[in-house]
């Protein structure tokens, strides 16, 4: 029997497309910006990684934002372990198959196995050794390497981005024929910054596209699923639509949002959607989130949900009242970056935004009075 959990997506189609678009512009990336949640991960895992072997392509992905200090080492370690896949046999007759005969001994009962083949160990240097298990990988394979490098903006938030970036430009230019490159990102304008920051190593190099959202697919398989489980009740389409776009196209917030329609073996999705906000769990995950900010942090952010321009002449006005006199725009630049730090807010250049809608939604409802 089939959960709302089950039910996915699959885009082979978009898959197959960004793989045409790689293989027409050799040694060219290509970065998909999208936010938060929307479905970057499972698309490079379900839906890119099977089209890029199908494609005679070994995939290898690398989440950067897991190794954010080593970037570098993160993609190296990813490629090292699918050149391990691809080079030491893992079955006892492989291994032996491998490895030359030293002696065999009378009626060729005894054989002795001889040390097994080894190569030039890997250059220890980073950007050195990127390039040479790019071309082993190729090798061993004897097929190009799709190389994903998930949240890849974390590059460009580290201390050595820039010259990450150039070390990685050079080998994908010069290694095109072994290795083409995918590079997704949730932080658009970091994203967007690295990849375009003129004279920097990206520059007018990888080619910027936005990541498309699901859409009425997925919206389509959890109203079935929900009047498989109400026999005669419907959800209306249009008013899933519109949740969708309130919760910022982030389908695990949607499957929640039926689910509790499902739960209430209700049918009004506005209803529940504004239920939501106030939902005791809910609410105690971002009350936990928003203890540890400062005061001033907390008033911004409820400012932020507002609508209100950040940097604005009237949010610095509003924000006086718990800082006890208008703050400077650099302290407010300061508390932005925090906010980004910690995975609240997203976006540069005065265009920020909550990643979580509910916590919007939350903040919206309660205002500074009840949340400072
Ligand atoms: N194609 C899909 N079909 C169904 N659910 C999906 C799909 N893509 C993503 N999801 C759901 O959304 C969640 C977040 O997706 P994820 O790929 O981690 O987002 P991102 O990488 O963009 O931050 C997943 O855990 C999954 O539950
Ligand atoms: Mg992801």
């Amino acid at each position: 029997m089939k959960t709302f959990d089950d039910l996915e997506v699959r885009r082979p189609e978009l898959a197959r497309s960004y793989l045409e678009l790689l293989k027409a512009q050799p040694g060219r990336p290509i970065a998909l910006f999208a936010p938060r949640r929307v479905g970057k991960t499972f698309f490079l895992d379900q839906d890119l990684t099977p089209a890029a072997r199908a494609s005679g392509f070994t995939p290898v992905y690398a989440d950067i934002w897991l190794h954010r200090t080593s970037p570098l080492s993160a993609i190296n370690h990813a490629l090292e372990e699918a050149l391990d896949d691809a080079t030491v046999p893992t079955s006892a007759v492989g291994k032996a198959a491998k490895t030359p005969v030293k002696k065999v001994g009378a009626l060729g009962a005894a054989l002795e196995l001889g040390d097994e083949p080894k190569r030039r160990a890997l250059p220890a240097e980073p950007a050195l050794r990127l390039d040479t298990i790019v071309a082993r990988l190729a090798a061993a394979r004897s097929q190009p390497v799709l190389l994903m490098l998930d949240e890849a903006q974390a590059v460009a938030e580290s201390s050595e981005g820039a010259s990450i970036m150039a070390s990685l430009r050079a080998v994908l230019q010069k290694r095109k024929r072994d290795v083409l490159a995918v590079f997704t990102g949730s932080s658009q304008d970091a994203l967007a910054a690295m990849m375009a920051a003129s004279g920097g190593p990206m520059y007018q190099f990888a080619q910027l596209l936005n990541f498309p959202v699901l859409g009425d697919d997925y919206l389509n398989l959890l109203a079935q699923h929900f009047s498989r489980v109400h026999k005669g009740k419907r959800l209306d389409l249009a008013a899933l639509q519109a949740a969708f776009v309130h919760l910022g196209f982030k389908p695990a917030l949607m499957k929640d949002l039926v689910k509790e329609l499902s739960a209430e073996g209700s049918t009004d999705v506005e209803a529940t959607l504004r239920r939501m906000a106030s939902d005791t769990n809910n609410v105690r995950g971002w009350m936990a989130l928003l203890a540890p900010l400062s005061p001033f942090d907390r008033h911004l952010l409820v400012l932020i949900a507002q609508k209100k321009p950040p940097i604005g002449k009237n949010t610095l006005k509003e924000l006086a009242r718990t800082e006890g006199k208008v703050p400077t725009v650099a302290k407010v630049r300061a508390a932005l970056e925090r906010l980004k730090r910690v995975g609240i807010l997203s976006g540069a250049g005065g265009d920020y935004l909550i990643e979580d809608p509910l916590l919007v939604d939350y903040l919206f409802a309660n205002g500074p009075d009840r949340l400072l």
